[in-house]
Formats: structure tokens, C-alpha cells, sequence
């Protein structure tokens, strides 16, 4: 099944229209809903988007989107939304900071309404259940736009950038340091189905979680990836590709700041950790960065960093979720665009 996604994203976007979505699962909480094959698909999707966009411009017309957000957003929300623009659909944003999702009336409840009017969820949680709750109960597509445990669309557009930068990712190797957080876990799940290395470096009480771990160790008995885990920035910087770090304090662990910024700070990324990376080394961040804290000005603003890569990529990357998800057909498939 998988396999004839991944045949059809590689053809012309014409040939590829019928194909994409047949067996696609129907929503994407965890990296872990998707098969190497479907991960990679993902990828070629976004490739032929971001050289064509003009070829998917109304793939999903007639289609609606709305975001919850429970915590603050620039990339996320601006990438979704254009991105779904520039696919001819439109996008409602509902802020949700004020109280979370659940609070007024049932998360099965707002499902079955949602529903009714749109076609596809974004979700932006504190708690992972929430998404995945919204994503039993809807029978629309949900995607996981950053809960406490996962980062979905972020570690997918950073291995789109490091496929863009170094071609096969079979042959590069990722250095993580910082907390074993959210993005590191979806790091961690797309480097096994991609069959790449990652060697993550993080302090003693913040590690990833294990069950995380062990799945993605799983995936890489199938597919040869390297994951490998340790507390030592130096050793896990040694020779990588690239470079990775993220915020030391998450949105809503912002109480724990104090006993974080001690925990993490022989792990910040500064020029001499950089110069045990392999000269060509990227610099990596899902941004905001905090600088001064996880990473150095020097080195986000050097020209190893391809931050704003990343950034620009989110929205190509979310553009081949959302038609692989809503079954988009291309702009010359106008039938296969009726409001479902
Ligand atoms: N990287 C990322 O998800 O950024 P935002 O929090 O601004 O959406
Ligand atoms: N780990 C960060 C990622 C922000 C995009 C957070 O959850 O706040």
C-alpha cells in the first residue's frame, strides 16, 4: 500500500493526483502513524510542491481548515495558513490560550460539531491526549501541531532541509543537545523511519522519554537507523552533519526556568562545541531560539545556520500534509476539489 504513494509522489503532480491519499492514515498525531515509506512520501510531496506550487493552487479548493492553539505561535499558525491559501482552501484560527480545549464543553462533543463544518483539525495542546482524544472521536483528519509529547510537522520539514542540503539521509548523522523534549522525540521517530543517525546529548533527569526510545529503536531494526543516546555534547557533536537544539524551558514548564537554565547550561551551542562538528555542519533550531541560553548569536547567525530554511520549509512540508490528507487533487483535476 505504501509503496504507491511514494510511486506517486514521485511522478509529475497530473499523474500523481489520484494516487496520493488512497492509504494515507487519516490523521497525523505521532510520527509514529506513519511507515518509512509514508514519511518519505511526505518528502517527495513537499519537493514537487516547493519547485511547482503554481501546479497545486487550487488542490484544495472548496476545502476548510481551523486551528486551536492552547499555546502561542508564529511559524506554525502562519505556515498552516498560508500554506493552505496557496492550495486554494481557507483557514479559520480559533485562540485558545485562554483556557484549553475542553474546559467549556467535551473534547467529543467539539469533534462532532467540527466535523459537521470543516474538513481537516489543527491542534496546538498542552496535553498530548488532547490530540489524540479529538482524533478518536473526529471523523475528519486531525494533525498534531505541538503537544507536550511530539512535534510532528517540525521534525518533518528538518529532515526535508537536511534532504535538501545533503541528499541522502542514509548518510548523515544528526547531533541533538539540549532537553528530550517534544521536537527531539519526532526528531528521533523520523530519523528511524528515514534509516539516518542521530546521537542525542542531553543532561541526567531529561532524557526522552523511554517509551519514545524504544519505538523508535524498533523502527530502526527495520530500516538500519543509528540512535543513539548519551549526556555528553562533546561526543555527540563529534563529526555530525548537523548540529540541533532547542529551547531549554518549553511553553509551560516556564515555572521550572530557574532549575532548567542550571541543568542545560554546559549544553548550550557555542563556536567551540560547533568546531567538533564536521566543517560542513548545519546549525539547527525549530525556532524561537533564546539566544544567549541554548545557543550563541555567533552561532545563529552564522552561515552554518539554516533556521529560516527550516522556517520556510514548515509551510511546504504542511502543504503535502494537508493534500495528502484531504485527498487534493491538482489544479487540472477540478472535479476532485468539490467541497467533500
Ligand atoms: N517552530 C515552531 O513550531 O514555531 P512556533 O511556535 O512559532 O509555531
Ligand atoms: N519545545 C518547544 C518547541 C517550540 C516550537 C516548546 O514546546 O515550547
Amino acid at each position: 500500500m505504501s509503496s504507491q504513494i511514494v510511486n506517486a509522489t514521485r511522478m509529475t503532480p497530473t499523474e500523481a493526483a489520484p494516487e496520493t491519499t488512497a492509504f494515507w492514515p487519516r490523521d497525523l498525531v505521532s510520527i509514529r502513524d506513519l511507515s518509512p515509506q509514508e514519511v518519505r512520501a511526505v518528502l517527495d510531496l513537499a519537493s514537487l510542491i516547493k519547485q511547482r506550487p503554481a501546479d497545486f493552487r487550487g488542490a484544495l479548493a472548496g476545502k476548510q481548515m481551523v486551528l486551536f492553539f492552547e499555546k502561542p505561535s508564529l511559524r506554525t499558525r502562519l505556515t498552516f495558513e498560508a500554506g493552505m491559501a496557496s492550495l486554494g482552501g481557507v483557514s479559520f484560527f480559533v485562540d485558545q490560550t485562554a483556557s484549553h480545549l475542553g474546559a467549556r464543553e467535551s473534547l467529543s462533543d467539539i469533534a462532532h460539531n467540527l466535523e459537521r463544518w470543516v474538513n481537516v483539525l489543527v491542534l496546538r495542546t498542552f496535553d498530548h491526549a488532547t490530540v489524540e482524544t479529538m482524533a478518536a472521536h473526529a471523523c475528519i483528519p486531525v494533525i498534531n501541531a505541538l503537544s507536550d509529547v511530539e512535534h510532528p510537522c517540525q521534525a518533518l520539514a528538518d529532515y526535508f532541509t537536511l534532504q535538501e542540503r545533503f541528499g541522502d539521509l542514509r548518510k548523515i548523522s544528526v547531533a541533538y543537545v539540549g532537553d528530550g523534549n517534544n521536537v527531539a522525540h519526532s526528531l528521533l521517530l523520523t530519523c528511524a523511519h528515514l534509516g539516518s543517525t542521530i546521537r542525542m546529548a542531553t543532561p541526567q533527569g531529561y532524557e526522552p522519554a523511554a517509551q519514545v526510545v524504544a519505538d523508535a529503536r524498533e523502527i530502526a531494526r527495520e530500516t538500519g537507523a543509528r540512535i543513539e543516546l548519551g549526556c555528553d555534547p562533546e561526543a555527540a557533536v563529534r563529526g555530525a552533519d548537523a548540529v540541533y537544539t532547542d529551547t531549554w524551558t518549553s511553553m509551560g514548564q516556564e515555572r521550572q526556568v530557574a532549575e532548567r537554565m542550571a541543568a542545560f547550561a554546559p549544553y548550550q551551542i557555542n563556536e567551540d562545541l560547533m568546531h567538533g562538528a564536521a566543517d560542513h555542519a548545519v546549525f539547527m533550531h525549530c525556532l524561537p531560539a533564546h539566544r544567549g541560553a541554548e545557543v550563541t548569536d555567533a552561532v545563529i547567525d552564522s552561515p552554518r545556520a539554516v533556521v529560516f530554511d527550516q522556517a520556510e520549509n514548515r509551510m511546504h512540508v504542511q502543504k503535502a500534509i494537508l493534500v495528502l490528507l484531504l485527498g487534493g487533487g491538482m489544479s487540472r483535476f477540478p472535479g476532485r476539489n468539490a467541497h467533500a
